[in-house]
């Protein structure tokens, strides 16, 4: 199965598996991480699954939707590499793909 490599606040890098079809977010709350809050549940409504996506990787991802890119203004966190990971379909052509769990706003 594809691999999501994550790293967690404590950099701490684990690989995990990732199914194809699930959102990033999902994939990370699935695979028990629960400093990922998600509240929204992926309605791209609150910006507490924001990661941070390895640079190598952006280009191979959508552009961020400008409801997106709206909520991650609202994070003193926010870099040119920040995505909300409930906006982002994990797809076979991501394996390997490596993203960091933002600091909490
Ligand atoms: S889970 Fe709320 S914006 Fe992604």
């Amino acid at each position: 199965m594809p691999k999501l490599i994550l790293v967690t606040r404590d950099g701490t890098e684990t690989a995990v598996e990732a199914r194809a079809g699930y959102s990033v977010m999902e994939v990370i709350r699935d695979n028990g991480f629960d400093e990922l809050l998600a509240l929204c549940g992926g309605c791209c409504s609150c910006a507490t699954c924001h990661v941070h996506v390895d640079e190598a990787w952006l280009e191979r991802l959508p552009p961020r939707g400008a409801d997106e890119d709206d909520l991650l203004d609202s994070s003193d966190h926010k870099q040119p590499n920040s995505r909300l990971s409930c906006q982002l379909l994990f797809a076979p052509a991501l394996d390997g793909m490596r993203v960091t769990i933002a600091p909490e706003d």
